[in-house]
């Protein structure tokens, strides 16, 4: 079977999602292929502070409702030093709120909306093939209940995160990774609890790392950083309670209320950037291009903010005759994934303890965390990047 459209999406997720609701909000026709049933790509659990850019791109398409009512508006976090909380006033320092909202949620609001706003999405699909990328008629290919099926577009939007065949198809002799991986990982504990603190805790502490997070006020995600040789079955709820009240400090370890573990599981962390994110009529977007430890929380509002410059891109071609839309698109995108890179990289190394790192590193975390404790300038620095760079 064979349909045609403008713009044939690949991967579901906040990415590709987001992508084909803009689309559609241009009157630009688009189909997006998932691999997986709705029900699995809802399963996953991811992080959840929004930029207010994403809160904006949601806003913007009506699709905010539920963002509204649950999530929560935050106006500071905190870092901790083994001594005591920093807090960096982000609303005070910029002027905007994060949102508290968990990822799931937004995939859920964005595919719950889908076919009212005419956006087709094709659930389990097997053996996405991506073909003649480098010219004006590129197509996709694709299984589904046995028979092989094609889409033809004029672009191909690759959303389909690390492991997705769009970057794939890129031809080696044009493409540039950049990629440090860390030498520990996340385990996560997701509990029924309120949280410890009404802000997101980062903790730098002696044993390592922690994070104090939450998705409402009666869900809380908390995290330490473990080695990647650890196996979450030696981590039992006991135990990972014990290690996050002694890394978040003797204050919040007060307020800290245990409960079972709905999920718990350890996480790899790694920066990673390709380039180019177009390569002829193939253009990609959110974790198929560039990926971020998890420090910062910009993995989904780098997603969003990809889509957002790409819609442009697309609408630009398709409503205005403007040829050129297109060709901007890599270069804009990627001078902002590449802050986010740098802010995620720099929080990454200034609350974790890097077994490699000797009495000098350690000076240097203490003098810059007592630099950003005295320093308004450096709050706000921080602050900036923890809202969101603008587009
Ligand atoms: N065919 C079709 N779909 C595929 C294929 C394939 N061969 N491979 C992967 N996919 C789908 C995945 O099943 C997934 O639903 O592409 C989607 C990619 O979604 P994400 O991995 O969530 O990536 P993205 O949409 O870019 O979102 C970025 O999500 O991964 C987090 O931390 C990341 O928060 C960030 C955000
Ligand atoms: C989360 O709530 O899961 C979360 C919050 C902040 C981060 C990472 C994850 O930096």
């Amino acid at each position: 079977m064979s349909q045609k459209t403008q713009v044939a999406i690949v991967g579901a997720g906040p990415a590709g999602l987001l992508l084909g609701h803009l689309l559609r909000a241009e009157g630009i026709d688009c189909v997006v292929v998932e691999r997986q049933s709705p029900e699995y790509v809802l399963g996953r659990i991811r992080a959840g502070v929004l930029e207010q850019i994403t809160t904006d791109l949601l806003q913007r398409l009506g699709l905010d409702e539920r963002l509204n009512k649950e999530g929560l508006l935050e106006e500071g976090f905190c870092l901790a030093d083994g001594e005591r909380l920093i807090r960096i006033n982000t609303y005070e320092l910029t002027g905007k709120h994060v949102t508290i909202y968990g990822q799931t949620e937004v995939t859920r609001d964005l595919m719950d909306a889908a076919e009212d706003r005419g956006l087709e999405i094709i659930y389990e699909v097997s053996d996405v093939a991506l073909h003649d990328i480098e010219s004006d008629a590129p197509y996709l290919t694709y299984d589904k209940d046995g028979k092989e099926h094609r889409i033809e577009a004029r672009f191909i939007a690759g959303c389909d995160g690390y492991y997705g065949p769009s970057r794939q198809a890129i031809p080696v002799s044009v493409a540039r990774e950049f990629e440090r991986v860390y030498p520990f990982g996340w385990l996560g504990i997701l509990a029924d609890v309120p949280p410890c603190h009404d802000e997101l805790i980062y903790a730098n502490h002696e044993n390592g790392f922690a994070l104090a997070s939450m998705r409402s006020k009666v869900r809380s995600r908390y995290y330490i950083d473990v080695a990647m040789t650890e196996k979450v079955e030696d981590w039992s709820d006991a135990r990972l309670w014990d290690e996050l009240a002694v890394r978040l400090g003797p204050d919040a370890a007060a307020n800290i209320t245990r409960g079972p573990a709905l999920e718990k599981s350890i996480a790899p962390l790694r920066s990673y950037v390709f380039e180019p994110m177009q390569h002829g009529s193939l253009f990609l977007a959110g974790d198929s291009a560039h990926i971020v430890p998890p420090t910062g929380a910009k993995g989904l509002n780098l997603a969003a903010s990809d889509v957002h410059y790409l819609s442009e891109a697309f609408a630009g071609f398709f409503n205005r005759n403007d040829n050129d839309a297109v060709s901007g698109y890599a270069k804009k995108a990627l001078s902002r994934v590449w802050k986010s890179e740098r802010f995620s990289w720099s929080l990454t190394k200034l609350m974790h303890r890097f077994p490699d790192d000797g009495p000098f590193e350690r000076k240097m975390q203490v003098a810059e965390l007592g630099y950003i404790a005295s320093s308004q300038a450096a709050q706000k620095s921080i602050a900036e990047n923890y809202v969101g760079l603008p587009v």
